[in-house]
């Protein structure tokens, strides 16, 4: 190779990445295919494949909800479940984070919740969560309520749930975050 030619990387346009991102990703509806991983990432991600929010268990693999993918790959995954007129968040769960991977999913869902006459959103996430924490209150979400040490109560469900979470933060409390979905 020529010792004066020096490889130089396209300089691409600020938000041209995010463009293409958009466009290339998938969601599509969770199907029974995609069944099984979801359990996978569930006990990766919540110690167990299930959750807990409010006393109430939940298995995520059997929810309604919807996969990210980006050409064969599986790159996000949002759970969710409609009662009355309210639908809860119950997993959301982004594998490559700060990608638009994690709105979409959120999008797709609070569509379906408008459509199926829903008034509110809500979710739960713990204190050590805050990427989530910022993602959801940047997203409409408020804090509707904070439970100190909620999560000793879950781990007599779940003993095998990590004392230390994101960042090094202890796990200790459940965060119920809510956003009203305006007509
Ligand atoms: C919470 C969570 C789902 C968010 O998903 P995510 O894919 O990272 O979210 P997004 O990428 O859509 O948005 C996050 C930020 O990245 C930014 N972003 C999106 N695409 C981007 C891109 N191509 N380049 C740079 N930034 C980008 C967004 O603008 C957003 O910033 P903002 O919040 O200031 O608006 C993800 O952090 C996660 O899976 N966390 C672990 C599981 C968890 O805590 N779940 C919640 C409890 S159930």
């Amino acid at each position: 190779m020529d010792s004066a030619f020096k490889p130089v990387a396209p300089v691409l346009p600020a938000g041209f990445d995010r463009f293409f991102r958009d466009i290339s990703m998938r969601v599509t509806e969770l199907s029974d295919d995609d069944r099984l991983w979801v359990k996978e990432r569930t006990e990766l991600l919540f110690g167990g494949d299930f959750v807990v929010s409010r006393s109430e268990v939940h298995d995520p693999h059997k929810l309604p909800g919807f996969i990210a993918t980006e050409g064969r790959e599986r790159v996000g995954l949002i759970t969710y479940c409609i009662v009355g007129d309210v639908c809860e968040i119950v997993t959301i769960d982004a594998l490559c984070q700060f990608m638009g991977v994690g709105t979409r999913l959120l999008e797709q869902a609070e569509s379906v919740a408008r459509q199926a006459g829903c008034a509110k959103l809500w979710t739960i996430t713990t204190n050590d969560r805050l990427d989530a924490q910022r993602f959801f209150q940047k997203r409409g979400f408020v804090i509707r309520d904070v439970r100190l040490n909620g999560m000793t109560k879950i781990r007599l469900l779940k003993p095998s749930l990590p004392r230390t979470g994101d960042y090094g933060i202890p796990v200790r409390d459940e965060i119920e975050f809510e956003k009203l979905l305006l007509p």
